[in-house]
């Protein structure tokens, strides 16, 4: 097994509004993506039929945060149940039987119990019944905390085949009489199989991040904790705003670096799809051009942890991806957290 290098890159490297640490992981056993799926619910909810809610137009929407349509769970839809919808897809993309798989991690924060795990429910419902489960919460950066996790069990040589997947129903801590956060946000699921590779292409590095000390910045209380409900989504926009700007950028160059690369070795990024604004002046602050981001927010508003692997699908769906292109993930969201990851795109590996 080859050594692993780990190269620390500091915020210095950057000079940024946000004194942020992080350090930039280089992974030397690789974790390809072989899967992919998404679940979107049925229900379409509009700007127009947002306009019959609450005080809002359209044009607000569309000009402050280019959504214009977001999918809304049915009565008896879980994250848990749209989860398995993405998962089968993306089972069915690997070629790989739910037993086959060694681990299900699921990211969300809009779980239908507080244990066990979605995973777990998850599982059951895959009949994955070799495999261990367990949920992480990093907000809207859970999926790629996830899939950074995953990719730990893939290096260390513990697994081999792992489902990574991102399902949130947001719809069910908005307050539907707040035009501040219910016009932000939609519901639907996304899951990838990743599976063990001594050689490239796949994951090849990653950045992870929080800073505590902003997580009034954006928040949901819980019934463990001392509020006693309504349990809503409570949001400073504008900080966020600013943060999801910087972030973004200085994640994406620490990914960028960590994997030995430079930001012209990348053909697509794909973030956390909160609002077409700040994808566009992040794309301008890092130097990208705006035909290498992805961007669906426009029909699906901000599925949180779902987001990225959503948009994956899509892009690879969208034939936006070549063999051995490099394709960033980079995500931003409660915590105050940020992540991102930079994978050499690949087919699935040839022995195992
Ligand atoms: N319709 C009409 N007017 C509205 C609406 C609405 N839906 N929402 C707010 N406004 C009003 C405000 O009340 C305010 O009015 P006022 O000036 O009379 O007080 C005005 O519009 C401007 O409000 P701002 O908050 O300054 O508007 P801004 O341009 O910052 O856009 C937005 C607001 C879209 C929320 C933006 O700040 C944003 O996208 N922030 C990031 C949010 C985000 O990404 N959150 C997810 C993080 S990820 C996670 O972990 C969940």
């Amino acid at each position: 097994m080859p050594q692993r290098r780990l190269i620390p890159i500091t915020c210095s490297d950057i000079l940024f509004e946000y004194k942020l640490s992080g350090k930039g992981i280089y992974l030397a056993r690789y974790a390809r993506i072989i899967g992919w799926g998404k679940y979107l619910p049925q229900k379409v909810l509009t700007n127009q039929e947002l306009e019959r809610l609450v005080n809002t137009s359209d044009a607000w929407i569309m000009s402050r945060t280019g959504i214009r349509e977001r999918r809304i769970a049915a009565d008896d839809e879980t994250a848990s149940s749209m989860a398995v919808h993405a998962a089968r897809a993306a089972l069915k993309v690997a070629g790989l039987e739910p037993h086959c798989l060694d681990l299900v991690i699921a990211a969300t924060c809009t779980p239908e119990l507080i244990f066990p795990a979605c995973a777990a429910l998850i599982q059951n419902s895959l009949g994955a019944k070799n495999a261990a489960a367990f949920d992480i919460n990093a907000a809207c950066s859970g999926f790629i905390y996830a899939l950074a996790t995953a990719c730990q069990f893939i290096a260390a040589g513990a697994y081999n085949n792992i489902l990574v997947v991102g399902s949130e129903v947001y719809s069910r801590i908005l307050n539907w009489k707040n035009r501040n956060t219910c016009v932000l946000f939609g519901d639907g699921a996304g899951a990838v199989v990743i599976q063990a590779s001594d050689a490239p292409p796949g994951s090849l590095s990653f950045v992870l991040g929080n800073d505590g000390s902003r997580a009034n910045s954006i928040y949901t209380p819980g019934p463990c904790g001392l509020n006693k409900g309504p349990y809503y989504i409570t949001m400073n926009g504008p900080e966020v705003f600013k943060f999801a700007v910087n972030v973004i950028c200085l994640a994406t160059k620490q990914a960028v670096k960590a994997a030995g690369l430079e930001l012209s070795d990348i053909e697509l990024l794909i973030p956390h799809q909160a609002n077409t604004r700040i994808l566009k002046s992040a794309a301008k602050a890092i130097g990208l051009p705006l035909e290498k981001v992805f961007i669906n927010v426009d029909r699906y508003g901000n599925t949180s942890a779902a987001s990225i692997p959503i948009a994956l699908c899509e892009a690879i769906e969208e034939g936006r991806l070549k063999e051995h292109d490099h394709l960033v993930l980079v995500g931003f969201g409660g915590g105050l957290s940020w992540a991102a990851m930079v994978i050499e795109w690949g087919p699935r590996p040839k022995k195992l």
